[in-house]
């Protein structure tokens, strides 16, 4: 199996919105071996030219939009985005196994014509929801954590390559799927910074040892003066 080193792991989220602003970040953690994460607010303000530009400074790319659609519209969107040359994707779980299985198909078929099939992974449940929004809002009758990692095998099984979910839920993520199944966390804050708006943290060797596969840390490397060197004391 490759071995992949501790910045393999991280996704540096590039949660701004202006072109020059997503470059200098990029600029200053080249090299590094760090992923970026182009989310919905940059992608509102620089759309797929942003993902060729930060694909031309050697970065592999998670294109996390959250589609969320009828099977076929997800299918041919997910087309076009695999030809902007992203390296991961998602889709929510909740559109279910048919949209799950069409978005893996597609993913398949469109990046083996380019020679390189980017990854797809499934939102299990949004960490900004809370047990009783999810009760009471969504009225979903079973716990929240039984119904991550229920929709968890479900994307599995449709064909997903992973997840999004919090670290909190790793474990018995791991637990039900098979061992190379990528589960992504954000919630990520190492000892020496803020928590911010993040409730539940966990530091990056926590979220490493709780079997994670990929970190999504955006303002401690972001915001900070010197990103390469947050990025590299991430591990302190
Ligand atoms: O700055 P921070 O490290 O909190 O950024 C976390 C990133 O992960 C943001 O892009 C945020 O949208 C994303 N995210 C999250 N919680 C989720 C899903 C995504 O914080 N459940």
């Amino acid at each position: 199996m490759e071995v992949i080193s501790n910045n393999q792991r991280v996704m540096a989220a590039l949660d701004v919105q202006g072109r020059e602003e997503a470059l200098a970040i990029a600029r200053a953690l080249q090299g590094s071996g760090c992923w970026l994460k182009v989310g919905l607010e940059l992608y509102a303000y620089t759309g797929p030219a942003m993902i060729h530009e930060l694909k031309a400074l050697g970065f592999p790319i998670f294109l996390d939009l959250k589609l969320h659609d009828i099977p076929t519209t997800v299918e041919r969107a997910i087309r076009g985005f695999v030809q902007c040359g992203v390296d991961m994707i998602n889709v929510h779980c909740s559109g279910g196994y048919d949209m799950m299985a069409r978005a893996a198909s597609a993913v398949q078929e469109e990046g083996s014509k380019l020679g390189s099939v980017p990854k797809v992974i499934g939102v299990t449940v949004l960490t900004s929801m809370s047990e009783d929004q999810f009760r009471l809002e969504m009225g979903v009758q079973r716990n929240l954590r039984e119904h991550v990692v229920e929709l968890a095998k479900l994307a599995e099984k449709a064909g997903l390559d992973g997840v999004v979910a919090s670290a909190r839920e790793a474990k018995d993520i791991r637990k039900n799927t098979k061992a190379n199944f990528l589960i992504v966390t954000p919630g990520i804050r190492p000892a020496w910074s803020d928590a911010q708006d993040q409730a539940r943290v966990l530091t990056p060797t926590e979220a490493l040892a709780a079997g994670s596969s990929y970190l999504v840390i955006g303002r401690p490397i972001t915001r900070s003066e010197d990103p390469r060197q947050a990025l590299e004391r991430l591990w302190e």
